[in-house]
């Protein structure tokens, strides 16, 4: 199978938890510091080898092009004075990458935004990321460490953590079998048999949560198209990934880092404390 080079963001939601403020900003361009949601995103999928950056948008989310494109007008005022390093990073964001967009015309899910986005993936597999879920890692970031797991098992890769069951609303939540692999901490890797979208606390399958990390293979595309609207009557990529689990082609990771949801206003206010602290140190 062809080596990881493509990541699909899918960024059409409304953010209506982050309103008024995302009433003409996308919510993937709230920034944690100074730097965009969907920049740290990036970043990590720039980290793991991936090279085309493929976005699914929504109206009223043009500045998300605008970011990750050259600003003539502001590069020429701040040439040659102290300032002209803030645009650095995402300067070399540019350079490392490419960016592709397509619309997500009607808001039916995330596994629809998913399949909106097969114009733009083709038939290769590649990572997603949910840039509101943001990730920090010591060492690898997570993608980085599921291009591995992906490398060797050759299958779809979810991103999981542990979660108190009452929280399993909030999450896709999956069960299976431990796979035994000495490269990885006991426990970390398990053969996906079981997943559930947002159960009740009595009705999820364990306490393993997916996190907005997946690295998907290109027969994804044919299931979503049969997928029947789930949870919430949107189409779920958890609802997909079960009909590829019920044939061993599932591993779920529990990921080595920290996990902000910074699409709940907690969490974002908990993520920009921590890189906030992280940077004084
Ligand atoms: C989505 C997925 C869910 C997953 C979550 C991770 O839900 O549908 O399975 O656990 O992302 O953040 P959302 O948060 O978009 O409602």
């Amino acid at each position: 199978m062809n080596k990881l080079k493509k990541c699909l963001f899918p960024a059409a939601g409304y953010g209506t938890r982050f309103l008024p403020a995302t009433k003409a900003i996308p919510k993937e361009m709230l920034p944690v510091l100074t730097k965009p949601l969907l920049q740290y995103g990036v970043e990590e999928a720039i980290e793991a080898g991936l090279e085309t950056m493929a976005i699914v948008t929504g109206r009223g989310k043009r500045s998300i092009e605008d970011h990750f494109d050259i600003s003539y007008e502001l590069e020429h005022q701040i040439k040659g004075t102290s300032k002209e390093n803030y645009l650095t990073e995402i300067r070399s964001v540019i350079n490392a990458c490419t960016f592709s967009y397509t619309r997500q015309v009607e808001m039916k899910g995330l596994g629809h935004a998913i399949l909106t986005g097969e114009t733009l993936i083709g038939n290769e597999p590649f990572g997603v990321v949910l840039a509101d879920d943001l990730c920090d890692c010591e060492r690898e970031g997570v993608l980085t460490q599921m291009v591995n797991i992906y490398e060797k098992y050759k299958c779809c890769v979810v991103a999981v953590e542990e979660i108190p069951k009452e929280e399993s609303k909030k999450y896709g939540v999956i069960s299976g079998d431990v796979i035994k692999d000495e490269s990885y901490k006991a426990g970390a890797l398990v053969r996906v048999n079981d997943m559930v979208e947002k159960p009740e606390p009595q009705d999820a399958p364990s306490n393993l949560a997916i996190i907005g990390r997946y690295i998907l293979t290109p027969d994804i595309f044919e299931v979503l198209r049969d997928t029947q609207p789930g949870k919430g009557g949107e189409i779920q990529i958890t609802d997909a990934l079960l009909e590829m689990a019920k044939i061993g082609k599932v591993v779920a990771y529990k990921f080595d880092g920290k996990r902000f949801d910074c699409g709940s206003v907690d969490g974002f206010v908990e993520a920009t404390n921590y890189f906030y602290e992280k940077i004084q140190a």
